[in-house]
């Protein structure tokens, strides 16, 4: 990270070794990626992980995701609607936040870069959860299922190198054991739009006055 924030100033004096710099950056960044996901998927399907869940404000969860993907979104125009009224969440922040960074960076990686992406939080009071929704204006799915989406190593035939079709697949299993779910769609207007569902528990200040009203 030190390299590939190299500032202007510094890019000048190395001159074209700035180039290499970060390029190594970027590459140790996606290796990083890579391994992460690998030991998260390892966890998940050795079904012994156990959640560290904690009560949590998505605006910072949102606020992590992005600045995970700033250098992957550049230039393109992000629409981030989080309500200012949502209630806490109980989950695993990083966790969490690995499946978010995911969604985004496959809404960059999927699609042509001069293309909005659109994260929206929301609450659904009646069902008693709150969604996260990531949209883009690419190539949407096409006839790819859900099912197949989610495989573990599942790859579109266009994805463009380096990646290992795991992404997807820890997405869901980081949704599923917050008891969420999690959906995929082609957007009628153009482009694909992915879902998660997250089960909203009562917040601790709530919890403590219902006690206190005993
Ligand atoms: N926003 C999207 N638009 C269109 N297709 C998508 C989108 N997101 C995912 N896909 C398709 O789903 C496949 C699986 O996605 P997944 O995130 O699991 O793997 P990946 O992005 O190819 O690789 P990795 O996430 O491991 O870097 C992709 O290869 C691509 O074909
Ligand atoms: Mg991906």
């Amino acid at each position: 990270a030190a390299v590939s924030s190299l500032p202007e100033e510094s890019r000048r004096k190395l001159g074209p070794e700035a180039v290499y710099l970060e390029e190594i950056a970027s590459a140790s960044t996606r290796m990083n990626r890579l391994v992460e996901n690998l030991l998260d998927m390892a966890r998940i399907s050795s079904g012994g992980f156990t959640l560290k869940k904690e009560w949590c404000d998505v605006k910072d969860l949102v606020d992590a995701a992005l600045r995970d993907t700033e250098k992957e979104l550049k230039g393109r125009e992000l629409r981030i609607t989080v309500p200012s009224n949502l209630p806490l969440v109980r989950i695993d922040f990083p966790l969490v936040q690995q499946a978010l960074t995911n969604l985004l960076l496959n809404a960059g990686m999927h699609t042509p870069p001069a293309t909005p992406v659109e994260l929206t939080v929301e609450e659904d009071r009646s069902r008693g959860q709150l969604c996260i929704r990531v949209a883009d204006r690419g190539p949407g799915l096409g006839s790819k299922n859900e099912g197949q989406l989610f495989d573990k190593f599942y790859r579109g035939s266009g994805a463009p190198p380096g990646g290992t079709g795991l992404g997807l697949s820890i997405v869901k299993g980081v949704v599923e054991a917050h008891g969420g779910k999690v959906e995929a769609a082609s957007r009628p207007e153009g482009g694909a739009v992915f879902s998660l569902f997250f089960p909203l528990e009562r917040a601790p200040e709530a919890v403590a006055s219902a006690k206190v009203s005993l």
